[in-house]
């Protein structure tokens, strides 16, 4: 395989920053660093308004040069606040009561996506293999093409795909569409994304179908599979043995006084169901009032895209729900719900898990949620905690030896709550054990080789099952 080149809307802060990487991090930078590679994105800086053309800033680090650029307001407000976190983002998260189709936000949107491939295009060396990361830069393949690029380019979707009926209310979802088409290998979390894209491009009549993940279209076969992201479980699980004597962990050990710790940690997301997982806890305390002043519940919140006016909504929703119950069943010396917006470093996250009996991980709908790997990961094997999770997150689909909740049914998740805190330790064991074994073979590390490999295998040779398609009319 040629260099490898990674192009993402965010792009990791230098190694010797002391910002702990993300498992994702760490594996593209492994992957990268074998090739010899480039990684391309947004700075995360704001561009005076009357900047001129972007400037991109390089760094070289382990055989990987890291070229970003700055954005200015308007770019910003467009690209990422508007269209992909105020229509993509929730209408891939099954929200259409959060959408918002802004025509200006969406010629912004493609005109980002063009400077990236702008930049990118006179960058790219004849055998360089390119991997595109999320829903900044669906159309950034498509522009790349309309450059003349003929390397082969993948795209990794790391966020869910909603069923056709979600996805065709968006008044540009053909056009979205056909940009899938300029990729060679479209990635997805699980099987159920992958059956809604695909059920998606049959609506639109987009090209024929040449087998049960393949579609022939713009001149082009495209591939299409599920790879469900995982993490770095050794790295993790040494991390969290070593955390727990980290000086936080050690407050937060000292401070529950022998009660049972349930924890949460998500972005400040309305996909994360934060709210409802209150309320659900609320239930479990009424339900059992045998547990009040017995449990505490740590939910670690770092507050995440404000500028968005939704985010800002609900930030101010869950901490009025937090609010009340504590104001409801705090006791003198007991605060049912300890709730955090802040970020807490990955390595310390690592030792509050290990400690915590129950994780409770119950997004309304997630790509996969590394928070419940990591959990699993981080667990003493002699005494893990339990995962109760939510059926609508990616990770369900690895993690089926989880308490699987619905978490729109409160009383439901009240009860695995419950049935978490209460869970003999050979049955925890046993259940820990299947999901430990589970993400280990399936690492971040084999994830990334599993992608490459299947974008490096070309088109499918042989493929029969020949569908063609009608165009919808
Ligand atoms: N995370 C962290 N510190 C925090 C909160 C979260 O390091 O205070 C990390 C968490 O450990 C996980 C990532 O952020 O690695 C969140 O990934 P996930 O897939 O669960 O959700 P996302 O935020 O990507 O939607
Ligand atoms: C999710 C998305 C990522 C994004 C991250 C943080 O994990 O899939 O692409 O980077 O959330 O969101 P932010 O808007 O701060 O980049």
């Amino acid at each position: 395989m040629g260099r490898l080149v990674v192009v993402s809307n965010r792009v990791p802060p230098p190694a010797d920053k002391g910002a702990s990487a993300g498992g994702l991090a760490v594996a593209l930078r492994a992957a990268l660093k074998e090739t010899g590679g480039l990684w391309l994105g947004w700075s995360g800086e704001t561009a005076a308004d009357d900047a001129g053309p972007p400037k991109v800033r390089t760094r070289l680090e382990d055989n990987i040069t890291f070229a970003v650029l700055d954005l200015c307001k308007q770019d910003q407000e467009e690209y990422y606040q508007g269209f992909a976190n105020r229509a993509l983002w929730p209408l891939l998260h099954y929200r259409l009561d959060l959408v918002d189709f802004e025509r200006r936000d969406t010629s912004g949107f493609f005109r980002v996506n063009a400077m990236f491939a702008e930049e990118l295009a006179r960058r790219l060396k004849p055998d360089d293999v390119v991997w595109v990361h999320d829903y900044h830069l669906i159309p950034l393949g498509a522009e790349l093409r309309a450059r003349g690029v003929r390397n082969p380019i993948g795209f990794f979707l790391h966020i869910p795909w909603p069923p056709p009926d979600v996805f065709f209310a968006s008044p540009w979802h053909r056009r979205l569409l056909e940009t899938f088409t300029a990729y060679d290998l479209v990635g997805f979390q699980i099987d159920h994304d992958v059956d809604n894209f695909i059920s998606c491009l049959r609506r639109d009549g987009l090209g024929e179908q040449t087998g049960p993940t393949t579609f022939f279209a713009g001149g082009r076969t495209i591939r299409m599979g599920a790879f469900p992201i995982g993490i770095d479980v050794a790295a993790f699980a040494e991390t969290a043995r070593g955390a727990v004597d980290s000086p936080l962990v050690r407050r937060m050990v000292d401070s529950l006084r022998g009660r049972a710790l349930v924890v949460g940690v998500d972005r400040l997301d309305y996909s994360k169901g934060i709210d409802q997982r209150m309320l659900a806890y609320e239930r479990f305390l009424k339900a059992h009032p045998g547990r009040r002043g017995h449990v505490v519940y740590l939910q670690v919140t770092p507050k995440s895209r404000s500028e968005v006016p939704e985010y800002a909504a609900m930030q101010r929703e869950i901490a009025e729900t937090a609010g009340r119950i504590n104001g409801s069943y705090s006791d003198i010396d007991w605060v049912p719900i300890r709730y955090l917006n802040r970020t807490i470093k990955h390595a310390t996250l690592a030792g509050l898990y290990r400690m915590a009996r129950v994780g409770l991980v119950t997004p309304l709908r997630d790509g996969m949620n590394l928070v419940a790997k990591e959990y699993v990961a981080a667990q003493d094997p002699e005494d893990p905690g339990v995962l109760v999770l939510s059926r609508f997150a990616g990770a369900a689909r690895e993690l089926d030896s989880a308490l699987l909740v619905n978490p729109y049914d409160l009383d439901a998740t009240a009860a695995a709550i419950e049935e978490g805190v209460a869970m003999p330790r050979e049955e925890r064991i046993a259940r820990w054990r299947t999901m430990y074994d589970r993400i280990g073979r399936n690492n971040v590390h084999e994830w990334c080789r599993s992608f490459l490999r299947a974008l490096d295998a070309g088109p499918a040779a042989g493929v029969s099952d020949l569908t063609i398609l009608k165009k919808a009319s």
